[in-house]
């Protein structure tokens, strides 16, 4: 028995405050690596749950520093609509805007709007030349379906235009001189090159920590399995713009995780991918040996998880982040904490034991980015939080032909539950990032690299976390 080995995770631990050169917590800087080649601004990542990451939380996400990977209880073709989702989102110039013939009708261009998603097209025939804009300005009163798009539209003879080698800075002046909302860019010959709008410089200005890729899009990861439409799917998504893959299984020491890390390797070359869940030093070699450009880290830590009891298998998320970051470092490859973080606190922590990223799941389920409808119960706002392996899952992967089994047949690791609505994800990340940054002034860390370093941990006992949180007190209502 004695030579059982104590497992902690992050109740367990403080962190030894040190001298600390830092004046402010602004002078924290949260810059981390995701994989070997993609840094984030923010260390947090939102997990692929089907109840946390669609395109709207992977777009908040991204736009506030941090990455949202989608999950994969979907069509293909509906993965590949949520990763276009959010490329679209947000561009510096639109390489590819929607555009419509001006011999179109406006009931046409109204259809058409309301199917993209935008509030304007350009408006072109087929050669590709500006013939005009459709504004949201030129259709506010266009109430006749029937006149042609020519009639409404603002001609060319009237429009700014810009050329192709237009910069940011060049177009947020010409936005800001004209007072117009879209800024088309074309060549010689008129030929429609682009879009710039008005939306996008400001999106530019209100999220300077926005995680975007060489075109200005956000960026975005997906996850996919190790069975069935993987490959396909991996190389769909990586067609619709996808950044990084996360081939997630809840037991990633795996052969079957091995084959796919080939097979993915073998099918999309070039793709930064990450793999995971794991829980120990020699999955974490293995899985740097076999090429993975990320690791996740955690088996069992999970809000809904019930993995442990199930299974009797997992380890305390501290000692699995330490053992799997003292590994993964040699092979310098980042490791992302998944799961168990409920305050800001555990995210220091979890630095501290060498994550470069933290994960969330239920603490980013309840928020409006989430997907899911807001449920009342007695007059307060919930939403739905689910396991990936709960029954709720494996009912809806039989929707989508992923799940061959019987429900009789599966054995559930994860749950349902309701989480209190927490409101905009901005407020959640706002405290979340404010408690690191005042962590790293508590550890003189000035970059998430030192944080790495300057953690001296000591273990407490009830008694300690008793003393940690609030306590000793009587409610105010
Ligand atoms: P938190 O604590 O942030 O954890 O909610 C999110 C992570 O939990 C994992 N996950 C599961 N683990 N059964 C499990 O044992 C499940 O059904 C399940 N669903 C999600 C996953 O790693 C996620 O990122």
């Amino acid at each position: 028995m004695n030579s059982i080995p104590i497992a902690l995770t992050y109740d367990d631990v403080l962190i030894v405050p040190r001298r600390s050169g830092l004046n402010s917590r602004s002078e924290a800087v949260t810059t981390t690596r995701l994989t070997k080649k993609i840094n984030l601004h923010i260390p947090l990542v939102s997990a692929n749950m089907d109840t946390v990451t669609e395109s709207q939380m992977a777009i908040a996400l991204a736009r506030l520093g941090g990455i949202g990977i989608l999950h994969r209880f979907m069509t293909i073709e509906e993965n590949i609509e949520e990763v276009k989702r959010v490329k679209r989102a947000q561009n510096f110039v639109v390489r590819d805007p929607y555009s419509i013939d001006p011999n179109k009708t406006i009931g046409q261009a109204k259809e058409f709007i309301a199917k993209c998603g935008v509030t304007g097209l350009v408006v072109a025939n087929d050669d590709g030349r500006l013939h005009g804009i459709l504004s949201r300005r030129d259709m506010m009163f266009a109430e006749n379906d029937h006149a042609l798009v020519s009639e409404i539209m603002t001609p060319r003879a009237k429009l700014i235009v810009g050329v192709p080698s237009t910069t940011f800075e060049e177009a947020k002046n010409i936005f800001a001189q004209n007072k117009i909302e879209k800024l088309p860019l074309v060549d010689e010959d008129n030929k429609i090159i682009g879009l710039i709008t008005s939306d996008d410089i400001r999106l530019r200005i209100d999220y300077p920590l926005a995680n975007t890729d060489e075109k200005g899009n956000l960026l975005v990861g997906a996850s996919i399995g190790v069975k069935g439409d993987y490959i396909e799917r991996a190389q769909e998504l990586i067609k619709a713009g996808v950044d990084v893959l996360v081939i997630d299984i809840a037991h990633g020491h795996s052969d079957l995780m091995f084959d796919a890390i080939k097979n993915v390797r073998a099918a999309c070359t070039d793709v930064q991918l990450i793999a995971g869940n794991i829980a120990t030093s020699g999955a974490a070699q293995e899985l740097c040996e076999a090429g993975v450009d990320g690791l996740k880290v955690g088996v069992g830590p999970g809000t809904i998880c019930i993995t442990r009891l199930v299974t009797g298998c997992g380890v305390p998320q501290l000692s699995a982040v330490m053992n799997v970051a003292a590994t993964a470092q040699k092979y310098n490859v980042p490791v992302i904490a998944d799961g168990g973080i409920q305050k800001s606190g555990d995210i220091v922590k979890a630095i501290g034991a060498g994550a470069d990223t933290v994960m969330l799941g239920g603490s980013l389920a309840g928020t409006h980015e989430s997907p899911g409808l807001i449920i009342n119960r007695d007059g307060k706002k919930y939403k739905v939080c689910r396991g990936s392996a709960s029954f709720a899952i494996a009912e809806r992967r039989q929707k989508v032909g992923q799940e061959k089994k019987e429900m009789n047949e599966v054995t559930p690791e994860g749950v349902e539950a309701v989480v209190p609505y927490k409101g905009y994800l901005a407020e959640i990340v706002g405290q979340f990032i404010g408690g690191l940054k005042s962590g790293m002034s508590y550890t003189n860390s000035r970059t998430i690299g030192e944080l790495q370093k300057n953690c001296d941990f000591v273990r407490i006992t009830n008694a300690g976390l008793r003393e940690s949180g609030p306590h000793d007190l009587q409610d105010v209502r």
